[in-house]
């Protein structure tokens, strides 16, 4: 039970590996539009990331995982497989990336709005990312996990959403998934303590419905047992002196 503490040269390649799996998203935005599938969004990501920035795209066989991105549409939680079933306006749909550049991870997720989206799903997709920034905000040495998990919580619970207990985010470096496990929910003054070089990845995944997940027959895909819409952002975050920094921040969000 061990946080890794990264060094100055093993953060300058998470910064690289960082913004080349931003780049991923801000490259595949155009290409999100009705009538693609995700399967072809998978193959345009597979090729950018291998041809383009000479990395890898860390999903592709991961513990068995078939495809290079995954790719969760409406009440799809996380880990969606990649298919040939078309887009179609109203979606909404989490791309979650994550490249290995150098032996190094970066990983970022975000949402796209296919077409003209409701209300109530664009409202989602909008606490879902402020949720996560506030879990961002907490980070800083001296703070503690649960002060990242309650922050989060209170902003999803605040606005009659549920978070996702299964999956959580998670310390990242030279493995895709390192210690600790980053929960989207908990009490303030709780957990470990952060520290000046630790890097870990804060991805809260809300539903609009209750919390309770279910895993299809692939063993990948969860789903939210209620067939209520689930949304989710992810950022690979660094611990500084005076805070944070974002590693897979995009164009959009500086
Ligand atoms: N990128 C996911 C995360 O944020 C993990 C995906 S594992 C996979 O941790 F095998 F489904 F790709
Ligand atoms: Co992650
Ligand atoms: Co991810």
């Amino acid at each position: 039970m061990s946080i890794i503490i990264k060094t100055e040269s093993e953060i300058e390649k998470m910064r690289v590996a960082g913004q080349l799996a931003a780049d991923v998203l801000e490259m595949l935005g155009p290409h999100v539009v009705p009538g693609v599938t995700t399967n072809e969004l998978d193959r345009i990501c597979h090729d950018f990331i291998v041809n383009v920035q000479n990395a890898i795209p860390a999903p592709l066989n991961y513990k068995g995982f078939p495809k290079s991105i995954c790719t969760s549409v409406n009440q799809q939680i996380c880990h969606g497989i990649p298919n040939d079933k078309k887009l179609k306006p109203g979606d909404i749909v989490n791309v979650d990336i994550t490249v290995i550049k150098d032996n190094y991870h970066g990983d970022t997720s975000k949402m796209f709005c296919v077409g003209d989206v409701s209300p109530f799903a664009k409202r989602l997709v909008k606490v879902t990312q402020e949720a996560m920034y506030r879990g961002i905000e907490q980070v800083k040495p001296g703070a503690r996990l649960g002060d990242i998990g309650h922050a989060i919580q209170k902003h999803a619970e605040s606005n009659r959403y549920s978070v996702v207990r299964e999956f959580c985010g998670h310390g990242i470096g030279k493995k895709f998934h390192e210690e600790p496990q980053v929960l989207h929910y908990g009490k303030t003054g709780t957990g470990e303590v952060l520290d000046a070089g630790m890097i870990i990845t804060i991805e809260p995944m809300i539903n609009l419905g209750k919390h309770h997940v279910k895993v299809l027959a692939d063993g990948w895909t969860a789903v939210t047992k209620d067939h209520s819409l689930s949304a989710q952002w992810e950022h690979t975050v660094l611990v500084t002196p005076g805070g944070y920094e974002i590693l897979t921040l995009r164009q959009e969000e500086r």
